[in-house]
């Protein structure tokens, strides 16, 4: 399918589901009010693949990334409750070990880029449509 569309309205605060896009793994989480804190002040820290966090939102409180490593290509863990979540409390990749924020940019770890941003568009509050 070239679209997904998502249900966000039942993603409850501070939970994520995993919804597939082309073939790859998408994560859609809702944050809660610390993660954007965090999100937002790591802004100014010396990050390695630097985006400030509100050019990777349209609205704070949902963020969508697709869920591959941009090392190798594996998907990260975070998305299940009790998961492993990294030092920066986003996403962690076992694979060698990289660490993503609450923004899902790399922190540390060899993952070179950030976590990529699918195009997506919100269709009304509560359903967005990614693609
Ligand atoms: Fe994720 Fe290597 S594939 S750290």
């Amino acid at each position: 399918l070239a679209n997904t569309e998502v249900d966000i309205s039942k993603i409850a605060e501070g939970q994520s589901i995993t919804v597939k896009w082309r073939g790859k793994p998408v994560f859609v989480r809702h944050r809660t009010a610390d993660e954007i804190a965090r999100a937002e002040t790591a802004n100014g820290d010396d990050l390695r693949d630097p985006q400030p966090d509100d050019a990777r939102v349209q609205r704070p409180e949902l963020l969508v990334v697709v869920g591959v490593c941009t090392h190798l290509g594996c998907v990260p863990l975070g998305q299940k409750t009790g998961e492993v979540r990294g030092d920066y409390d986003g996403w962690f990749c076992p694979c060698h070990g990289s660490h993503y924020d609450t923004s899902g940019r790399i922190r540390k770890g060899p993952a070179p880029t950030n976590l990529e941003v699918p195009p997506y568009t919100f269709l009304s509050d509560s359903v967005i449509r990614i693609g």
